[in-house]
């Protein structure tokens, strides 16, 4: 069944307090709820509980026995017209829940999972977002640790009582019980509100917990600095699991995080992991005023809070660190995954207006590029006015459960603008296309914008969107003509004129990437490498850079053609040039990935060759060794850190251009620098860095069998050596040697993290992946096929590897198409993976 927006209808009834119950069992937990509810004065009457998977032991409603109709999905029952007590106890048997939605046992532990609509299968209750109340929890349990949101308000030998003051919908509850370490800390909030921090995790790994904390602390600080949030409870716990679908969840007082996204030592996490702890502990924390005290009406409403908590993890992140790093970082990520996503069949507007299973809309559409709309939208009203609206959604909603409509409308009633049009971001699929034109006639130039977006299924008669315009004018000398501003383009076509001009300018535009669209040039080629010479805009400065590599790379797919010479020689500048920043230089020699060249290629109307892709990448990667080999050594030694290890950004940044020139000399050694670095390294992203190397050059089977004897027993790490092994694989060994790991004792399928390590591998492996015999295609269809009874969530996510089989040729569109019906015609396939796949599978 399909759910759609304009279905929308209220509860009909208030829930006035929850209390619930819980007696842990590993099979047999006992949930008893006493929910106090009143009828609205609009409500229609109906009494309906969702519930899944449940045993109902009895209900009651004011005392007396209830007999209520169950279904598949829920209950109704008769209910007076009169405030009144449902009391309700179910059974559920939360060590068979491998599914790890709902209450799930990890590691020996007891965990939850309720966003989006996991709360259903713990009780019988209205688990829809707009159902917000005050929750009390009991848990019994001969288990340490014993937690739930709020604050705790009685603790006793094997039971444990909190107590949540404020108002929130099911998903945000959360348990977690089970013999736990704490790391403590703790954190005094401007107003002078003392808050208890605990980061909880399992015995084994409490040497990896500071470095949490810390960001934690660095969190709560920057909400109060920047946004003027503060905490408002008096304890704030964060737990580490092992299985979990996700990233993390922000459960009001209670996060819950996979263990890879807080668990953190330098022995054992990359500086890439370190960063993205930060980011991650960072949006669960924000989520508790954008998401948790504000919440959405329904899920289709899920951008607002995950947009806006994406952008605003961003912000800390560029504060933290290097704000241009972060956004070339994002960039790159948002074009890899949603742009993608945006070119095929599960293309959706960032607010969708149908769906059927919501856990299918967690995407990169509406994270990512949600977020990208509240950049722009900040862009376009103006930093201050920004901040005041922001306020005004703060104080106007508080407690409430919102729409874009609401949100937008702080903006238009703080500015005094009308977003009709900016809503547009939120209801038209695709990525607009904005093509540049640019004219000089006598001291006046002009610059001609020309938008236009694809129409798809999703969005049949696009309209023109509002698309803010960063731009800047450079003079022949490198020297800024006309400082960065905003134009506005609203029409279809439209003309920026710039007057008084001594000369010509070369115009950058788009910088800092100021909206989600793909920029067609019809400028000079050499405005490119006059732009990688002297933009003052970091990200354009970068973006010109990229768009030689990528220019350059198409051509040699297409036509075979040899390296661009613009190219080597802008990164030989480049990587001399020592008053910029070492990560922005390792970011300036990254190539864009072959995915994205196989979407750029789609784009035009080219079939993409995988193998054509990794040839001219493979090619350009071999030129590069050549041509600035001479300073890949001195690079290398200059950026050695020799101060004990800190993961900062300083640091960091100097790894990332050392291991960058690590990867230069391995094709010029054959590993050998990299066997040195391995031995030598003290930390895991040179570790790692090396190891790949090795691999690569096809001298690192011994280091191979070294790291996993070292790190057998750390669940993380070894995720990486599995991740690794298929990372660095040759196409035509790629399958082979997922394959290979999916035998190991240790590839523990059932964990999300393993199954990601050795399948989420495979499926970014482009020419692996689409390797001409299909095995690629053949090994993963097998492996969701095995998942998909036991996880259905994860199996239905890892689908999306398969939602660009409409670009490539025949032959594969053929091998994938007998994948996706196989799948699809597997006895009792989950409602997540048959959407996804009938989504994907499209028809004809
Ligand atoms: N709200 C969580 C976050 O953004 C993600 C929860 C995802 N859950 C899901 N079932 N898809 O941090
Ligand atoms: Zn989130």
């Amino acid at each position: 069944t399909t759910i759609y927006l304009s279905d929308y209808r209220p509860f009909g009834f208030d829930v006035i307090s929850v209390e619930l119950t819980f007696t842990l069992h590993p099979n047999r937990t006992r949930v008893a709820s006493r929910i106090a509810f009143a009828p609205r004065p609009n409500g229609d009457g109906r009494f309906f509980l969702h519930g899944e998977d449940l045993k109902l032991i009895s209900a009651r409603i004011d005392g007396a026995p209830a007999e209520p109709d169950i279904t598949d999905d829920g209950l109704t029952c008769a209910v007076p017209d009169r405030p009144f007590i449902w009391e309700a106890e179910v059974e559920t048997d939360p060590a068979g829940n491998t599914a790890l939605e709902g209450l799930y046992m990890s590691g020996g532990m007891y965990c939850t999972q309720c966003e989006a609509e996991g709360f259903r299968k713990i009780t019988y209750y209205p688990d829809r977002p707009d159902v917000m109340s005050v929750f009390t929890v009991h848990i019994h349990g001969p288990h340490p640790v014993l937690l739930s949101n709020g604050n705790p308000v009685n603790r006793s030998e094997n039971q444990a009582s909190w107590h949540d003051p404020w108002p929130k919908p099911a998903y945000l509850f959360a348990l977690v019980a089970g013999e736990l370490h704490n790391h403590p800390g703790s954190f005094t909030t401007k107003s002078g509100r003392e808050v208890e921090l605990n980061l909880w995790v399992r015995p084994g790994d409490e040497g990896k917990c500071e470095f949490g904390m810390q960001a934690l602390k660095d969190s709560m600080k920057w909400d109060e600095d920047v946004y003027g949030r503060e905490y408002d409870l008096d304890i704030f716990n964060i737990v580490a699991v092992d299985d979990f679908n996700m990233g993390a969840m922000e459960n009001k007082g209670l996060n819950v995080f996979n263990s890879s996204a807080v668990l953190a030592s330098p022995d054992t996490s990359t500086d890439m992991n370190f960063e993205r702890i930060e980011a991650i502990i960072a949006h669960e924390y924000f989520h508790n005023w954008t998401g948790n005290r504000i919440t959405c009406r329904d899920w289709f409403q899920l951008c607002l809070k995950e947009g806006l908590t994406v952008y605003r993890d961003s912000q800390f992140t560029s504060d933290m660190r290097s704000a241009p790093v972060k956004r070339i970082s994002d960039v790159i990520d948002l074009r890899g995954r949603q742009f993608a996503e945006d070119q095929g069949p599960l293309a959706h507007p960032v607010r969708p207006e149908s769906f059927q299973e919501i856990n299918n809309f967690y995407t990169a559409t509406v994270y990512e590029k949600g977020a990208e709309l509240i950049r722009m939208l900040r862009c376009l009203v103006g930093a201050d006015a920004y901040s005041k609206a922001v306020d005004l959604y703060f104080d106007r909603h508080d407690g409430e459960a919102c729409t874009i409509e609401d949100w937008l409308r702080v903006f238009e009633d703080q500015t005094g603008r009308n977003l009709t049009q900016f809503m547009r971001w939120y209801s038209q699929a695709g990525t607009p296309t904005l093509k540049v034109e640019e004219e000089w006639n006598s001291g006046v130039y002009t610059l001609i914008f020309t938008q236009s977006l694809k129409p798809s299924d999703a969005t049949p008669d696009p309209l023109p969107q509002v698309i803010p315009i960063a731009a800047g004018l450079l003079a022949p000398d490198g020297r800024e003509a006309v400082p960065t501003q905003v134009l506005e383009m609203t029409e279809a076509t439209q003309s920026f004129s710039f007057e008084g001009l001594d000369a010509r300018p070369v115009p950058s535009v788009m910088r800092g990437f100021s909206a989600p669209v793909v920029l067609e040039s019809d400028l000079p080629v050499a405005h490119r490498a006059f732009l990688l010479a002297h933009d003052t805009d970091p990200f354009n400065r970068w973006e010109a850079g990229r768009s030689i590599a990528r220019d350059s790379l198409l051509n040699a797919i297409r036509t075979g053609a040899a390296p661009d010479p613009a190219y080597m020689d802008g990164m030989r500048v480049t990587l001399q040039d020592d008053t910029l920043d070492p990560a922005y230089r390792a970011l300036m020699l990254g190539l864009p990935g072959q995915s994205d060249l196989a979407t750029a290629l789609h784009k035009e109307g080219t079939t993409p060759d995988p193998d054509a892709i990794y040839a001219a990448t493979e090619a350009m990667r071999d030129a590069r060794a050549a041509h600035l080999g001479d300073l890949a050594q001195p690079v290398y030694a200059a950026h050695q850190v020799t101060e004990p290890f800190s993961p900062d950004a300083r640091q960091a940044g100097h790894r990332a251009l050392a291991n960058a020139m690590l990867a230069l000399l391995g094709r010029l050694d054959g590993g050998a620098q990299a066997a040195r670095q391995y031995a030598a390294a003290d930390n895991m992203t040179q570790k790692l860095a090396a190891l790949s190397v090795m691999l690569e050059a096809g001298n690192g089977d011994d280091a191979l069998a070294a790291f996993e004897a070292e790190w057998k027993d750390d669940r993380l790490v070894m995720d990486k050596w599995f991740a690794l092994q298929v990372v660095a694989s040759r196409p035509d060994q790629t399958a082979k040697i997922a394959a290979r790991l999916t035998e190991h004792p240790d590839f523990n399928w059932k964990n999300p993290n393993r199954f990601r390590s050795v399948m989420g591998a495979l499926a970014g492996h482009h020419p692996g992946f689409h390797a001409k015999d299909g095995a690629g295609y053949h090994l993963l269809a097998d492996w969701l096929i095995r998942l998909d009874p036991v996880n259905p969530q994860t199996t239905a996510r890892m689908c999306s590897a398969f939602q660009t089989w409409r670009r490539y040729d025949d032959a594969r569109q053929t091998l994938i198409a007998a994948e996706l019906d196989r799948i699809l015609a597997t006895p009792d396939l989950s409602r997540d993976t048959t959407e996804m796949l009938t989504r994907i599978r499209g028809n004809s």
